[in-house]
């Protein structure tokens, strides 16, 4: 499953700037939440999917020296050096493990104050069990977080006279995959599916931006998934250049706006007792 994200992503220098980017404009929505989970000094905290760390890090500053951080990732991007980077940058106790959390029932070191799984919910194949497993995870009084894109809301004002090529392309390529581009907005419906009921909270975050400062990330966004959506037929290399062509005649013309993806944080806190009944 994990290979499927990088299958249609790709690897390329303009995919690591924006993943770059979109760690950058996560930081702040991401840190705001769990400041209002209280998530700080000493907290356990679990990153069921921390890639090459950015999350890990945010965790290890709030749980300071005498708190806790594990993260899982079958794909083993933060290694030895980085880990002991990130722990000299925290000074908090990091560790991580080279697992899929959808191939195992128990995870090292639980149970956490915080399961975290930000950015890879809609990848999983079975999304309302992952949710179970974190809860089951979850510390009485803990709390569970999951952030998630919604790619639909996507959009350049004025639209570009070819935009319908964006959205073919980039909800082609996910869905084909079986990846749903809205699966932000859905997230509150996985934690009722997953048996948890309603969600505590939710935060929806988005960007309005002008178009010269943002276009280059739209274009990235499109170019890691083109490969894979020429491959499929979802467009042609016709097609592609036009809407590549339009794009980059566009002026640096401030009028024009970005909306990004919003980033939407689904929460569920777990009793200090379980009920009785
Ligand atoms: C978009 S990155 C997000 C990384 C990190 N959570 C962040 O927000 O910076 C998605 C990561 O999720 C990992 N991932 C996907 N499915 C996973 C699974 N079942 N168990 C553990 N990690 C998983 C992928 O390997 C990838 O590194």
């Amino acid at each position: 499953m994990t290979s499927l994200r990088d299958y249609i992503w790709g690897s390329t220098r303009q995919e690591l700037d924006r993943m770059r980017h979109d760690a950058t404009c996560l930081k702040s929505p991401t840190l705001q939440v769990l400041r209002h989970l209280k998530v700080g000094e000493g907290a356990r905290c679990m990153d069921v999917s921390c890639g090459t760390g950015d999350s890990l890090h945010l965790l290890g500053q709030l749980a300071g020296p005498s708190g806790r951080v594990t993260g899982l990732d079958p794909e083993g991007l933060v290694g030895p050096a980085a880990l002991a980077e990130l722990t000299a940058r925290t000074m908090s106790s990091l560790s991580v493990f080279q697992l899929d959390a959808e191939e195992i029932e128990e995870v090292p070191g639980g149970p956490y104050d915080l399961t975290l799984c930000r950015l890879s919910m809609a990848y999983q194949l079975q999304p309302a069990e992952m949710l179970r497993k974190m809860f089951r995870w979850t510390a009485p009084g803990g709390v569970m977080l999951v952030q998630e894109y919604d790619f639909r809301t996507i959009d350049v004002h004025p639209r570009p006279r070819l935009w319908d090529e964006f959205e073919r392309v980039v909800h082609g390529v996910l869905h084909d995959v079986g990846v749903d581009p809205g699966f932000g907005v859905r997230l509150p419906g996985y934690f009722a599916a997953a048996g948890l009921g309603a969600s505590d909270g939710t935060q929806v975050v988005g960007a309005l931006t002008s178009f010269p400062h943002t276009g280059w990330y739209l274009v990235a966004t499109y170019r890691s998934l083109l490969p894979r959506a020429l491959e499929l037929g979802v467009t042609t290399e016709a097609a592609s250049k036009e809407f590549l062509d339009e794009i980059a005649a566009f002026p640096a013309d401030e009028h024009r706006s970005t909306l990004s993806a919003l980033v939407v944080g689904a929460w569920k806190r777990k009793p200090e007792e379980e009920p009785s009944w």
